[in-house]
């Protein structure tokens, strides 16, 4: 289990992941907050954050060259997805969209915000940044919104949860250290949302300059998505927001 650092209020458990960083605690560790001032999403956007959700930062060694980190979304994506299911009463469907939300009933119930902190070498020091609407579903979102206990009437608790997901985390990373991301971008795949059907990357734009549509078609050994747009041609799209 990470070390794990509890906060009433903070602005951002990532922003103060990079302060005890910076300070000189050493990785693994982890930051929770009941509520976050300035919680931050992907693209620069603010993650509105009351208490009753869950706002956890792990701040990670990793022994990877830089360009193969994007891999550990989609790894955060699947221990925040069994973390739920262990802490449930009961089964609830949940899907992944890419490149790491995690959906229930078809609406976002989670998000992840990796940053990188440090390299030196091989080795570098990440932070992901976890948001899981557990009771309240922010509203005026980008993408429909929802929370675990709107979809599926179960309460998980926050505590358990976070140490879950702590412990998987760490699990995961050594096991993809030492034996690659095959296996997770397997099992990704199995519940990725639209595999094989029409998707919009509304902030990259098509030939004719509108948003940029086409079939979902795959991941690369990587990670990145597969797409064939509406002329036919097959993209690979390294970053951007799916609907
Ligand atoms: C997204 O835009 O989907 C990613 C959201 C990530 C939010 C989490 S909440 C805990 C951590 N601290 C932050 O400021 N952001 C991440």
């Amino acid at each position: 289990m990470p070390k794990l650092f509890h906060y009433d209020n903070i602005d951002s458990t990532n922003q103060e992941c990079l302060r005890l960083l910076a300070a000189g605690h050493p990785a693994p560790f982890a930051v929770v907050a009941d509520r976050q001032f300035m919680g931050r999403g992907r693209h620069g956007r603010q993650w509105q954050s009351d208490s009753g959700n869950l706002f956890y930062s792990i701040a990670l060694p990793v022994e990877k060259p830089l360009r193969e980190c994007g891999q550990i979304s989609f790894i955060t994506a699947l221990c925040v997805r069994q973390s739920i299911l262990a802490s449930a009463n009961s089964p609830i469907a949940m899907e992944f969209k890419w490149p790491n939300d995690l959906l229930c009933g078809g609406k976002k119930v989670g998000g992840i915000l990796i940053e990188h902190a440090a390299q030196k070498g091989n080795r570098q020091l990440l932070i992901a940044g976890i948001g899981v609407n557990l009771m309240l579903s922010p509203l005026q979102t980008a993408f429909p919104a929802s929370s675990i206990y709107q979809e599926s009437g179960q309460s998980i608790d926050r505590n358990e949860l976070a140490d879950q997901i702590g412990q998987r985390i760490l699990n995961a990373l050594d096991d993809w250290q030492k034996s690659g991301f095959a296996a997770y971008r397997q099992e990704w795949l199995k519940s990725a949302w639209r595999l094989g059907q029409k998707i919009t990357i509304s902030d990259q734009k098509a030939a004719d300059g509108t948003a940029l549509c086409g079939i979902f078609l795959d991941l690369t050994p990587d990670g990145a998505l597969l797409l064939q747009d509406d002329e036919g041609q097959t993209r690979t799209i390294l970053s951007g927001m799916v609907a």
